[in-house]
């Protein structure tokens, strides 16, 4: 029988992954069926089993499960419990569940690629809710000199800092304690949906900097179109979205599939 995978959603007939993964099973020559499925917003888990006992090996889970993905695990990854949610599931040999998160490793490889570097930089994250908490842990592993987390709410960027302050140079709090000039700034409000923008300060990048918005569109978010006049080199999350997706793949298929050609169709598919 054919392996099974899904995308869980809610709505989920946006989602990308059924195209990325289609075009991920193609390129590799492996026999994959994977398809998109919107549960009750209360019944992840009973969806997640009913899958499994049809053949589902593995599943991506986005808005607005992850949490609930999170907790259905028998075992998690270390990342995915720092992140307090789950993006992706396997189910085992031993009929466990196994969950990991990869969307900040996502974050990460699509920087690779596009050979920026985090290594001594200074980096800013705008935003603190969940999108920002599993980002984290990869981009503090990449060493920079300093990772600053802004929020409109500042507490909750304080909180986020203190819970992650083991792992490295990490301070967070509200826009008004923004000192200096970054390197890398990454968006990772929802603001962009609003067509609204975070109230960052005009000397916000240092010479060379690169601006980094999490969402993506058909055009630049308003974050990307504020930055590039200021100097910023800009990257929206398109790349990511492509990379978490392609960890997800190499989890279950132990394949890693070329995120190239996945990137430039899917741009096109946008427009
Ligand atoms: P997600 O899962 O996308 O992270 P979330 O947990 O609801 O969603 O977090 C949304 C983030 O976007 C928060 O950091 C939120 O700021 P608050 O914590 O102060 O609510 C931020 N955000 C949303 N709309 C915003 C806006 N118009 N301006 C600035 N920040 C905004």
């Amino acid at each position: 029988m054919t392996d099974r995978y899904c995308v869980f959603g809610h709505p989920v007939g946006h989602s990308k992954s059924p195209m990325i993964h289609a075009d991920f099973a193609r390129q590799t020559g492996q026999d994959i069926d994977y398809t998109a499925s919107e549960p009750p917003v209360d019944a992840l888990a009973e969806a997640w089993r009913a899958f499994c006992a049809e053949g589902g090996r593995g599943a991506n889970v986005t808005v607005p499960f992850k949490a609930d993905a999170f907790a259905l695990c028998d075992t998690l990854s270390h990342r995915a419990r720092r992140a307090g949610a789950v993006n992706t599931l396997m189910l085992g040999g031993n009929g466990l569940t196994y969950g990991d998160t990869t969307d900040g490793i996502g974050l990460v490889r699509d920087l690779a690629y596009h050979r920026v570097s985090l290594r001594q930089k200074r980096v800013l994250v705008v935003g603190a809710g969940g999108a920002v908490r599993g980002i984290l842990e990869p981009l503090l592993a990449e060493q920079p000199a300093a990772l600053m987390v802004v929020n409109r709410t500042a507490a909750k960027a304080a909180q986020l800092a203190g819970d992650f302050a083991d792992l490295g140079n990490i301070q967070g709090g509200g826009f008004d304690t923004l000192e200096g000039r970054f390197d890398l700034v990454i968006n990772g409000t929802s603001a962009s949906l609003a067509g609204d923008l975070p109230p960052l300060p005009e000397t916000l990048f240092s010479p060379d900097a690169w601006a980094y918005d999490m969402m993506y569109g058909a055009d630049p978010t308003v974050f990307l179109q504020w930055a590039g006049p200021r100097g910023a080199k800009l990257l929206d999350g398109l790349g990511m979205l492509v990379e978490q997706a392609a960890e997800s793949f190499f989890m279950w298929r132990n394949v890693r599939p070329d995120t190239a050609p996945v990137r430039s169709r899917l741009r096109q598919s946008l427009n």
